[in-house]
C-alpha cells in the first residue's frame, strides 16, 4: 500500500526535511530551460509540502552524463525556472552529496526548497551504490518519490535510499499516473488505445496486451509503416523495422482473432526529403 502525500502531510511535516525525487529531465540550452512541462508537473507536490512548512530537498537527474560532471547537464537552469513558477526563491547547490550539499541542506528553513545538482554526475547513482544512497538519505528523514518517468529504474535515489527514510510517500504526480494505469487495467468501454513513436520494438509488449484488451487500437507515427509493410502495402522509404515485420503480422492476427480493431493511417505526408520546408503533399490510399 503506497502512502499518499495527503496522508503524509496530514501527519505533519512542518520543520521536517523531505527529500523529493522528481524527474526534472528537461531540455536546457545556454542556461535556459526549453520545455518546462516536467517542472510544472511537479509543482502540486512541491506546493503542498512547502505550504505545510516542510524543508524540501529536491533532486533529479538531467540527461545521461555517465557519472561525470558536465556543465551541459547542470540543473542550475531548472532552479531558476522553478523559482519563477513557484513564485519563491529556490536555493541551488552544485553538489548532491558531500560537505557543500550538507551545508546547504542545513541552512533550509521551514517552507523553503533547495535543488541539488544532477544526481548522475556520480556513477554511483545509476549503480545504486549503497554508500552513495546513504549519503543522499542523510539529507532528510522523509522520502517522497514524484519521478514517474524514472520510477522504473532501480537507482540510488529511486530505490537504494528509500529504506533509510523514517517515512515515505508517493508524490501527487506519481499517484495520478498510477491511477491512469489502473484505469487501463480495468477500463470503461468503449476503450480506445492510441500508440505512436518510431520503434515497434520498444512497444511490443504493450501492443500485444492492448490488442487483446482495447476495443480499438490506433497505431500512428513511424511505427505504423512496419505494420503497413507487414500487410504488403508500399511504404516508400518510410522507416520500417525489418526484423519486426513478423511481430507486426502476429499482432495484426491477434487483433483479428480477438475481434478487436487495429487501425492504421490511411493518409500520409509524402516528400522528397525529410527536411523542414521540403515540398510535401498528403496522399490517401
Ligand atoms: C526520461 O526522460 O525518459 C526519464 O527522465 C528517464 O531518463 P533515462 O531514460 O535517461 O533514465
Amino acid at each position: 500500500m503506497v502512502q499518499t502525500l495527503d496522508d503524509l502531510v496530514a501527519r505533519g511535516v512542518r520543520g521536517q526535511r523531505v527529500f523529493v525525487r522528481a524527474d526534472l529531465n528537461v531540455p536546457t540550452k545556454d542556461g535556459q530551460v526549453g520545455d518546462d512541462t516536467r517542472i510544472r508537473a511537479t509543482l502540486p507536490t512541491l506546493q503542498k509540502l512547502l505550504s505545510a512548512g516542510a524543508r524540501v530537498v529536491l533532486a533529479s537527474h538531467l540527461g545521461r552524463p555517465k557519472g561525470k560532471v558536465d556543465a551541459k547537464y547542470s540543473l542550475a537552469p531548472v532552479a531558476k525556472r522553478l523559482a519563477e513558477l513557484l513564485g519563491k526563491p529556490v536555493a541551488f547547490v552544485a553538489a548532491c552529496i558531500g560537505p557543500d550539499a550538507d551545508a546547504a541542506v542545513a541552512k533550509l528553513g521551514d517552507g523553503e526548497v533547495l535543488l541539488l545538482e544532477n544526481l548522475r554526475f556520480h556513477a554511483e547513482e545509476e549503480k545504486n551504490e549503497p554508500g552513495f544512497a546513504a549519503s543522499l538519505a542523510k539529507h532528510a528523514e522523509i522520502y517522497v518519490n514524484d519521478a514517474f518517468g524514472t520510477a522504473h529504474r532501480a537507482h540510488a535515489s529511486t530505490a537504494g535510499m528509500v529504506p533509510h527514510a523514517k517515512r515515505d510517500a508517493a508524490g501527487d504526480l506519481l499517484r495520478a499516473e498510477l491511477d491512469h494505469l489502473r484505469r487501463v487495467l480495468d477500463p470503461a468501454r468503449p476503450f480506445l488505445c492510441l500508440l505512436g513513436g518510431a520503434k515497434v520494438s520498444d512497444k511490443l509488449a504493450v501492443l500485444e496486451a492492448m490488442v487483446r484488451r482495447a476495443d480499438v487500437v490506433c497505431v500512428g507515427g513511424a511505427m505504423a509503416y512496419t505494420f503497413l509493410r507487414a500487410q504488403g502495402q508500399p511504404v516508400g522509404s518510410s522507416l520500417v523495422e525489418a526484423e519486426r515485420i513478423e511481430d507486426a503480422r502476429r499482432i495484426l492476427a491477434a487483433a483479428k482473432e480477438s475481434g478487436h480493431k487495429l487501425l492504421l493511417p490511411v493518409d500520409h505526408v509524402v516528400a522528397q526529403k525529410l527536411e523542414a520546408g521540403a515540398e510535401a503533399k498528403v496522399v490517401r490510399e
